[in-house]
């Protein structure tokens, strides 16, 4: 799918982030066991502080399109971002029961749930793209360099696996349901984002030089967005669970779901990777 049809299939996909019911989840948070909640604190610390940093950085894309289609699709990822950062708000609010009177105050709250790799990801290498894109949002480098990173690692191998697991346990165990129906709308979301990704690099990646940039993004990164993956408390390599799900399990997940994506643009995953 292209733009103008991610962008029919948006408008056909609306929900609101303060209309989902979360009184059962009140109730489910107030009776788990202080592991559980740890766990539970550090998935939604990482999904709520990341939605905050891809809501603020993604204007450096929307400014960079190249038709008025694309344009139409951008604006409505930038107001998907928005939302998901509004729904990880409303529940550490409302279930989680942080009582900071600011966003930004709660942002810094669960900041401190956040681990290293992540701070490196989504502060520093994230931010520096979308700079250089905003430097020159004709840079057609700059804008794979950037798709590359955000749609390619961050969504389409970092936001999904997470998602998937994370959803997978709530529904088997039957928890959390207002958190299941907004994080499933959000993964929805996050699925149209990615396919917008794909289509944008597999039409850049007939060019040889732009390829090998993807490439070479891919390398580099795909070390620390592993390590974004490992739970504070522990090292890249160790074996831990997540949701009940192992390491082992996990990776596997985050490595396929990308070499799809990266066989319909046509790139090989970097060796090192
Ligand atoms: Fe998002
Ligand atoms: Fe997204």
């Amino acid at each position: 799918m292209g733009p103008q049809q991610l962008y029919e299939l948006w408008e056909r996909q609306q929900w609101q982030s303060q209309g989902i019911d979360l009184e059962r989840d009140k109730e489910h948070w107030a009776g788990l066991s202080d592991e559980d909640k740890g766990e539970h604190l550090w998935g939604l610390s990482s999904f709520f502080v990341g939605e905050e940093r891809v809501t603020t950085q993604f204007p450096a894309l929307v400014m960079a399109y190249e038709d008025e289609q694309e344009e139409a699709f951008l604006t409505t990822q930038q107001v998907d971002e928005a939302r998901h950062m509004q729904f990880f708000d409303r529940y550490s609010r409302e279930v989680m029961g942080l009582d900071e009177e600011f966003i930004q105050d709660r942002l810094r709250a669960v900041r401190e749930h956040v681990t290293d790799a992540f701070v490196e990801l989504f502060d520093e290498r994230l931010v520096a793209m979308a700079r250089r894109l905003v430097e020159d949002p004709s840079d057609i480098e700059a804008k794979v360099d950037f798709i590359t990173t955000y749609h390619m690692v961050i969504e389409g191998t970092l936001a999904l696996t997470g998602q998937h697991f994370m959803l997978d346990y709530y529904e088997k165990e039957n928890l959390m349901p207002g958190f299941a129906e907004g994080f499933g709308n959000i993964a929805r979301d996050e699925h149209r984002h990615v396919a917008y990704g794909t289509w944008f690099l597999q039409q850049k990646c007939s060019d040889a030089g732009l390829r090998k940039r993807v490439q070479d993004t891919l390398g580099e990164l795909l070390p620390l967005a592993a390590g974004v993956l490992v739970p504070p408390g522990y090292q890249l390599g160790e074996e831990y669970e997540f949701f009940g799900y192992t390491s082992r399990q996990q990776a596997e997940f985050a490595y396929s779901a990308l070499s799809r994506r990266l066989k319909v643009i046509g790139v090989g995953l970097p060796v090192a990777a």
